[in-house]
């Protein structure tokens, strides 16, 4: 399966992530135009807006690495039904990704589901909304 290696990716960086605050931890990697992959966790602040999200965290590693260009994303979390990107993510994964990319949501228990990027944010705001 082409997404093994995110899977394996995504899995292992949730072990990483810091939720003492919800106690729920996601696990998100991403693969870029290069090949290369990068991982994020959520990283929860007392002051609990303040927190990031997985799917963020991935983000800024492919930028931090010269990437801009998503080809696939996956999330995993330990939650009964595939965990679904935040409203705001979905905005960020389509500032790097277009609609045809595929996001794989799954679960430690071995739940896949796979929709296309557009599927997820129908009507994205884009640059193309503000030329004049
Ligand atoms: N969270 C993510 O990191 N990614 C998602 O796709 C859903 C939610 C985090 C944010 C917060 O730290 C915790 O999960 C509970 O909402």
């Amino acid at each position: 399966m082409m997404s093994q290696d995110l899977q394996t990716a995504a899995t292992q960086v949730r072990e990483r992530a810091y939720a003492p605050y919800s106690g729920f931890k996601v696990g998100a990697a991403v693969r870029a135009a290069s090949g290369a992959v990068y991982v994020g966790c959520n990283v929860e602040n007392v002051a609990y807006p303040e927190g990031t999200c997985a799917e963020a965290g991935a983000i800024a590693a492919m930028i931090a690495a010269g990437d801009s260009q998503l080809t696939e994303v996956f999330v995993i979390a330990d939650s009964p039904e595939p965990v679904t990107p935040c409203g705001g993510c979905r905005q960020k994964l389509a500032e790097f990704g277009g609609g045809d990319v595929p996001v794989t949501m799954a679960t430690l228990g071995g739940v896949h589901v796979t929709r296309p990027l557009a599927d997820l944010l129908p009507g994205a705001f884009s640059a193309h909304h503000m030329e004049a």
